[in-house]
């Protein structure tokens, strides 16, 4: 008999019937689709995974505690067959039969009247991925192609250009500490998807190379501001751009509200009636500990962290920080911003109760290919940020920390 391709089609299973034989492993990776898409899910079998019961303890599925019986496929709309006995897997595909109920097998692709397609989602869009033919199938080379089209278009590397739903207004996007790998997922589509790119010094420079020609990007540091204050002119340059209808993105180091002035900048937005959108970074206050082997608590070492800036001298009246009280925590100290002031810092925490010995790192320009990790304690961090020329931007974790890993350079 010739052997024809499968025919795609996209079943809307809202409210119907959709029986399920069997409730292993098959069961457990097939079912939150199916309960995704609103059907309703009836199981039978005697036994069940933890979480294939954990779905039918949260009522999401009907679980029949039984083997598969003949009239269980009667009135359903489609069925899945996965059940460790063969003999019933072959009853209930004949009754499938039958019943004209559309049946996937798991034990014989080959003998099913459907296939379950390799599937991915992204922005509204169901990617489904079929082999042509039974003979052959290799599941991972379909599973390949679905993960290639739903990364591309998830990351902008494969732009659809008549549909692409574009954003109006300004996205205020987080992009992580440096590593162009570390920005988020919506961050990257929404920069494949821009107009106008306003980025700053810090965050994942190596992703405005990758932007087609016809972007334009701005350097935030460059943009002339005369009479007006930076932030003002960066403020004024994303409303005029947005105001001409271009898509514009604000690509921020980190996440844009934690030292990134994203408030500034919506309310500038919203004052101008400009929708924004805000998308969380991975924050240099985690991220970059964690990239030179910190974490930032650890049981039994530290259960609190506190994020500081460290840009005004603890003396300086503008400073909102209340040191004394951070002297007295027992936990972690991540200063941000803090490397001019680290002197004045570490003597203020000494003299407030901190131990003179508590570990200090100092990890400069983090996740990237030029990161470097400077250790010290308390004591002695003035004078090793001099003798070993640490620079911004550095990110400085005070504290038990520091020693906990392997990368520890412990004297
Ligand atoms: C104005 S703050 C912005 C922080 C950013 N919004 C975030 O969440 O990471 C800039 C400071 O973040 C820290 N920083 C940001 N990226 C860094 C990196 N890759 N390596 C080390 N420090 C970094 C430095 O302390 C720098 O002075």
């Amino acid at each position: 008999m010739a052997e024809h391709p499968a025919y795609p089609v996209g079943l809307r299973l809202s409210g119907r019937r959709v029986v399920v034989l069997g409730g292993g492993q098959v069961a457990q990776r097939r079912l939150p689709a199916l309960i995704a898409a609103g059907a309703d899910v009836v199981l039978v079998s005697p036994e069940a995974t933890p979480s294939v019961e954990a779905m039918a303890d949260a009522g999401e599925i009907t679980w029949h505690r039984r083997p598969y019986a003949e009239g269980d496929l009667a009135e359903a709309w489609y069925a899945l067959i996965a059940t460790s006995d063969p003999e019933a897997n072959e009853l209930a595909s004949a009754e499938a039969e039958r019943h004209r109920v559309w049946c996937v097998r798991s034990d014989d692709a080959d003998r099913a009247t459907a296939w379950t397609p390799a599937t991915g989602h992204s922005e509204g869009v169901t990617v489904a991925v079929l082999t042509t033919r039974a003979r052959g199938r290799d599941p991972r080379h379909t599973a390949a192609i679905r993960d290639a089209v739903v990364e591309g278009l998830r990351d902008g590397t494969l732009v659809a250009p008549h549909h692409r739903t574009r954003t109006p207004g300004v996205a205020l996007v987080g992009g992580g500490p440096g590593d162009p790998d570390l920005i988020t997922v919506r961050g990257r589509r929404l920069l494949a998807e821009a107009d106008v790119v306003i980025a700053d010094r810090l965050g994942p420079r190596d992703l405005l190379a990758e932007l087609p020609p016809h972007v334009e990007v701005i350097d935030a540091a460059k943009i002339p501001y005369g009479r007006y204050m930076a932030q003002e002119a960066i403020n004024n340059a994303l409303i005029e751009h947005a105001q001409q209808g271009k898509s514009v993105v604000r690509l921020k180091g980190g996440d844009p509200y934690v030292f990134g002035r994203g408030m500034e900048e919506l309310q500038a937005l919203a004052e101008a009636g400009i929708p924004c959108t805000v998308v969380p970074g991975i924050s240099s206050s985690i991220s970059v500990p964690g990239a030179a082997g910190i974490p930032v608590t650890h049981r039994g070492v530290a259960h609190e962290f506190t994020v500081v800036s460290g840009h005004v001298a603890p003396d300086d009246e503008r400073s909102l920080v209340d040191w004394p009280a951070l002297a007295r925590l027992t936990g972690t100290l991540v200063i941000l911003m803090g490397v001019d002031k680290i002197g004045k810092i570490a003597e203020t925490l000494v003299a407030h109760g901190r131990s003179p010995e508590t570990p200090v790192a100092l990890v400069q320009e983090g996740t990237t290919a030029a990161q470097r990790r400077v250790d010290a304690t308390l004591a002695t961090v003035a004078e090793t940020v001099r003798a070993e020329d640490v620079r911004p931007p550095a990110v400085i974790v005070v504290g038990a920390v520091v020693n906990v890993g392997p990368d520890a350079a412990r004297a």
